[in-house]
């Protein structure tokens, strides 16, 4: 492919067996068409420094895993084309507000573990039916919307970064996790209701948001955590699923 020039790459890199602290390390990519911050990383990995670690897999914004800060924001980098940062000089670091495991990688254990406190399954009291199904559980279209954008959630952790209450309060679930209490809480198959409600009704849960909306500007897959956030308040002081 025909190369239009060089970017440079500031990478930040942190190994926990020599490094007390992180440290960036510079290296020259090749700019080609479509060239995007996955594809550079990759490039350093294979032919500038083998002992670069990031995570990735899907390459192309679906398995959520190749989460970074790219100039200063969560990304993901299989998804950041290269030349729209409009920059010659592309830095690139480990998602904020997750411990640090290695150069770009981080440890998400904290993370998910929020997520399954969220009960994110339906819950149903028909338990003859849960053990000898014999029909559907059917919606109606206008059922399906109640919760559908929040069902596109990744799992990729960007809100989680962006979030400033995650930086200051380690209890807080963060917005994927009650964007997750959401898609289900809204569900007209789940039965859960209050159950579900009472895991975030406390000073650490859904009153710690001070509603940045950063959660919702980062996101890659157009969920909107904060307004979750927003109408779970509104269930808990008013009840009902809308
Ligand atoms: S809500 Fe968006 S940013 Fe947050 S984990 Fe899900 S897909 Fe990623
Ligand atoms: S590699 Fe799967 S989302 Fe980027």
């Amino acid at each position: 492919m025909e190369k239009q020039g060089e970017v440079i790459f500031k990478v930040f890199r942190y190994d926990p067996s020599r490094d007390r602290e992180g440290r960036f390390q510079t290296y020259k990519v090749p700019l080609v068409k479509g060239l995007t911050v996955l594809d550079a990383l990759i490039y350093i990995k294979e032919n500038l420094d083998p002992t670069l670690s990031m995570r990735y897999s899907c390459r192309m914004a679906s398995c959520g895993s190749c989460g970074m800060t790219i100039n200063g924001l969560p990304r993901l980098a299989c998804y950041t084309q290269v030349r729209e940062l409009n920059s010659k000089v592309v830095v690139v670091e480990p998602l904020a507000n997750f411990p640090k495991l290695r150069d770009l990688a981080t440890d998400f254990d904290g993370f998910f573990a929020k997520h399954r406190a969220m009960k994110p399954y339906l819950i149903r009291q028909d338990r003859e039916e849960q053990e000898n199904p014999r029909d559907q559980y059917r919606q109606s279209d206008e059922e399906l919307l109640q919760y559908l954008q929040f069902a596109y959630c990744i799992k990729c952790g960007l809100c989680y970064a962006a979030c400033p209450v995650a930086a200051t309060d380690k209890e807080f679930p963060g917005p994927q996790a009650l964007a997750q209490l959401y898609r289900y809480y809204a569900d007209s198959r789940d039965q859960a209701e209050g159950e579900r409600l009472e895991i975030v009704d406390n000073s650490h849960g859904i009153w710690r948001c001070h509603f940045a909306a950063s959660c919702s500007y980062v996101c890659p897959k157009g969920v909107d955590p904060a307004l979750a956030i927003q109408l779970l308040r509104k269930a808990l002081l008013f009840g009902g699923k809308r």
